[in-house]
């Protein structure tokens, strides 16, 4: 099989504006696509990788999440968040498509995922803290949502304008 170089998709790249389709055949491409898709996240250092990010619009994301010195991944096909906490709070985001930018985003504290795993056996998993908020960053990004889009207007335009500075320095 003739192996496909991906990279990751960055901010203005329409794919990160559109919405991925969900996923019906749990075939080997499947498992293909969430073996890369693993790879590109450790190598680039994130936390979590959906399938828009190296431009493939299909519902599935990707997650390493730490836990008391414990690694623990996570591989979510056609996830949904079936319940939110009403408890929200702000906390810092970044993403690997705008890279070196950082904002707050407000955003339910838990949530319980559902989905499915690369067999196409049905998930779930109630979480809540930096865990609940990588799930949902996520799942934005198969809606074609990015964190910039849920920031208030002064962060945004913050972000903006340092990524403006940076393309104008070659960066
Ligand atoms: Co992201």
């Amino acid at each position: 099989m003739e192996k496909v170089a991906y990279e990751i998709r960055t901010f203005g790249d329409p794919v990160l504006k559109s919405r991925a389709a969900p996923v019906k055949d749990f075939d080997d491409s499947l498992k293909q696509l969430a073996e890369d898709m693993l790879r590109i996240m450790y190598e680039a250092e994130g936390a979590g990788l959906a399938a828009n990010q190296i431009g493939r619009l299909k519902r599935i994301f990707v997650a390493a999440y730490e836990d008391e010195g414990e690694l623990r991944e996570y591989i979510v096909v056609n996830p949904v968040i079936e319940k939110r906490s009403e408890a929200q709070e702000k906390d810092m985001e970044g993403c690997l498509s705008i890279p070196g930018i950082g904002v707050e985003v407000e955003r339910p504290v838990a949530v319980t995922l559902t989905g499915q795993d690369l067999s196409g056996e049905q998930m779930r998993v109630e979480t809540e803290g930096r865990l609940a908020r990588i799930f949902q960053h996520e799942i934005d990004h198969l809606d074609g949502i990015l964190m910039l889009d849920r920031t208030d207007r002064e962060s945004r335009k913050n972000a903006m304008r340092k990524m403006r500075e940076r393309l104008l320095a070659g960066r």
